[in-house]
């Protein structure tokens, strides 16, 4: 697979000109010139939160080139702490610091392969531009979207003009099959007859989805959210414990080198 291009990312003030509360998310739309414009599918910004100094990471869900006020982005809150119930709660025309887009962003295959992308609630924020990128490469596509319950689900209706088929998973059944993704990844895999799975999520969605892909003999891709101070890659704040192409142990930081990665170069038992 080619080594994803790394593109310089732009520090601007952003505007929210939409929000929108879905179950127990809230979408925002931002202007943050420079960004949209940059963004490849599993870049991330960050967020300047006021009174704290850790920048707050947020996936980028969706671009769009035009708009009635210019390219703009999406982002998926789940509010939790401080920095996401702050931006959660921002209105329209609200001003927001955003550095981005940040990070790896997700390999794409040369050829037409067969995909299986699995994402965990907000965090199936990045695969969405993804299934569009592997479609416009004629790849099949066949995206899986979990939660713990239907409230924590990121809709999959958005996607369905680019993928062929959409499972949907939730812990406790309350819409789709009752279960987690490390009970079924093998079976989709198997079904969506899979060269390369990309999985987003917590630590053990992304563990699981990679030893599937493993045991199929397929490629994975993970994007890890490794907890990020500045984003950048200045302060070595985001320890990714890695086995590197020389098969020797080394730590990398999670917001250059990663935040997406391949799935079999992680060591889970260290993160
Ligand atoms: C590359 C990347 C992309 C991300 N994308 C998104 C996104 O699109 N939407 C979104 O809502 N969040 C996303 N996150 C997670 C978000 O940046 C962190 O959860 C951040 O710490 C939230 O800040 P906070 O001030 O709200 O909560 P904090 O005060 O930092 O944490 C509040 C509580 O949540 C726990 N927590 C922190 N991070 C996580 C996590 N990842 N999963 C579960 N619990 C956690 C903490 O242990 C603490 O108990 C992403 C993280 C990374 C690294
Ligand atoms: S968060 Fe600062 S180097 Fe990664």
């Amino acid at each position: 697979m080619p080594v994803p291009e790394v593109r310089t990312p732009v520090h601007v003030e952003g505007e929210v000109v939409a929000t929108k509360r879905v179950g127990a998310h809230r979408h925002l739309t931002l202007t943050a010139p420079g960004v949209p414009e940059r963004f490849r599918a599993g870049n991330f910004v960050a967020v300047s939160v006021p009174g704290h100094v850790a920048r707050r990471a947020l996936w980028i869900h969706r671009v769009r080139a035009s708009s009635a006020f210019g390219p703009t982005l999406d982002v998926v809150l789940e509010a939790r702490g401080a920095g996401t119930s702050w931006l959660a709660a921002q209105p329209v025309g609200a001003r927001v610091p955003i550095t981005g887009p940040l990070g790896r962003a997700f390999a794409l295959p040369k050829d037409a392969v067969s995909c299986l992308l699995v994402g965990e609630g907000y965090a199936a924020a990045p695969l969405f531009p993804l299934a569009e990128r592997l479609r416009e490469r004629g790849c099949a596509v066949s995206l899986v979207v979990s939660a713990p319950d239907e409230s924590r689900l990121l809709s999959a209706l958005e996607a369905r003009r680019a993928v062929r088929s959409v499972t949907v998973l939730t812990a406790d059944g309350s819409v789709g099959q009752r279960g987690r993704v490390a009970d079924h990844v093998d079976e989709l895999l198997r079904r969506a007859d899979a060269d390369v799975v990309y999985a987003t999520g917590p630590a053990e969605v992304l563990r699981a989805s990679a030893a599937a892909a493993e045991r199929a003999g397929a490629w994975s891709q993970v994007g890890l959210e490794v907890s990020a101070l500045c984003g950048t890659g200045l302060c070595h704040g985001c320890p990714l414990p890695v086995v590197g192409e020389d098969g020797v142990d080394r730590v990398v930081r999670a917001c250059t080198e990663g935040p997406v990665v391949r799935g079999d170069r992680v060591r889970w038992d260290a993160l």
